[in-house]
């Protein structure tokens, strides 16, 4: 097992002007598991793809233990990926797929069989051993495709969105499989996706990527806690974190016909700052006498809570008209679509984020 490091890892596809990765400066611990999440297109899979040797790393660098690895080529790295579409070879069996590489490793025969043997009980797959994958279900071949990773015993695996070819039930199953079999194996992961409830489930650290930037790294309920910017916020968390625009006045942000009052010291450290983007979670939420005042929209009945989801009532042109906010309220509190409500913020769990610049500006 190793730690793993990109040192300012940077990768410019050839005929771009943009690098796919910028600088990435990310440490994952040994026995960590690290999750990358972004949108599509944000670097996860050139960053993943770096790390294994088959992407050039244009500047910067990429340790292993104690070893740079930036010039090595994969088979040299002690790693192993488990990819998105498995990639099984289909005339083998279960047996023949998982046992490939240690065939061409030249491991000897017995200790191969050995050690597909104990990955496929770790796995559940035993009977299927004898099986080619076409006679498999979606979920016992990404099975196979973690298990030709387990025989290996890498210092580090590699998985880029291993599960998005499972039907959601099965998704989040085998998401608390991988996340077990990765305690107990104890290897350094690597875990790529773009789902931010995978990222927030699986992870013991998540780091969130947009447009080829490492924008925060952290657990996932520091991420959700104390988002570091605007992006970070609306990213992590469903639904949605508010992020509601206003203009900052004495006592706090200008919303509507109401102030939301916010800390002195917040208010200083947002200087000459004229327009604040408040953040307020769907939960922080409360309908009261004074507040935000918010026509709803829909009401989305959950059972124990409803989902309240408005505009802003009598929102100007300088507002931002026709956005949807969404509070969490308890489902007898719920008034029916057409009203207009008044909702306050639970004061303790306000973001405050610079408008211009997105940062944070509140503890
Ligand atoms: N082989 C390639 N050649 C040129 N551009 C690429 C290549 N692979 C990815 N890109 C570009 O690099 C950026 C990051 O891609 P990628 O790492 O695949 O993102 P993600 O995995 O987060 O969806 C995207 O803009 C993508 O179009
Ligand atoms: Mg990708």
């Amino acid at each position: 097992m190793a730690a793993v490091a990109f040192n300012e890892a940077t990768r410019i596809y050839p005929g771009s002007d943009r690098p796919a990765v910028d600088k990435l400066e990310l440490e994952i611990g040994d026995g960590e598991f690290m999750v990358l999440v972004g949108p599509s297109g944000c670097g996860k899979s050139t960053s993943l793809r770096m790390l294994a040797g088959l992407e050039e790393v244009n500047s910067g660098s990429i340790t292993i233990g104690d070893r740079d690895v930036t010039d090595l080529p994969p088979k040299d790295r002690d790693i192993a990926m488990v990819f998105q579409n498995y990639a099984l070879y289909p005339h083998m069996t279960v047996a023949d797929n998982m046992g490939f590489a240690l065939k061409m490793a030249n491991v000897p025969k017995a200790e191969r069989q050995q050690r597909v043997l104990d990955a496929a009980k770790l796995l559940g797959l035993e009977e299927f051993l004898n099986r080619k994958p076409k006679a498999l279900s979606g979920g016992q071949r990404q099975r196979v495709a973690m298990g030709r990773a387990i025989v290996r015993q890498p210092q580090v695996f590699l998985m880029d969105e291993p599960l998005s070819n499972l039907d959601a039930k099965l998704r989040v199953s085998t998401r608390t499989q991988i996340g077990a079999l990765q305690a107990r194996l104890g290897v350094t992961t690597v875990y790529v996706t773009h789902d931010q409830v995978e990222a927030m489930t699986m992870g013991d650290r998540v780091a969130v990527m947009s447009a080829g930037l490492l924008q925060q790294v952290d657990s996932p309920l520091s991420l959700y806690d104390k988002p570091k910017n605007l992006f970070v916020a609306g990213f992590i968390g469903s639904p949605a974190m508010n992020l509601i625009e206003g203009e900052a006045t004495e006592g706090g942000v200008k919303i509507g016909d109401y102030t939301l009052p916010i800390a002195r010291d917040v208010l200083a450290k947002a200087g000459n700052e004229k327009t604040l983007t408040v953040g307020i979670r769907p939960e922080n939420l409360s309908i009261a006498e004074q507040g935000i005042p918010l026509d709803v929209v829909m009401v989305e009945e959950l059972g124990a809570d409803s989902y309240l989801y408005g505009t802003l009532s009598g929102a100007t042109d300088n507002e931002i008209t026709g956005q949807q906010y969404v509070a969490r309220i308890s489902a007898r509190q719920a008034p029916g679509r057409g009203n207009t409500v008044r909702l306050t913020a639970d004061p303790e769990h306000l973001h405050v984020f610079s408008t211009s610049s997105g940062d944070r500006i509140s503890d």
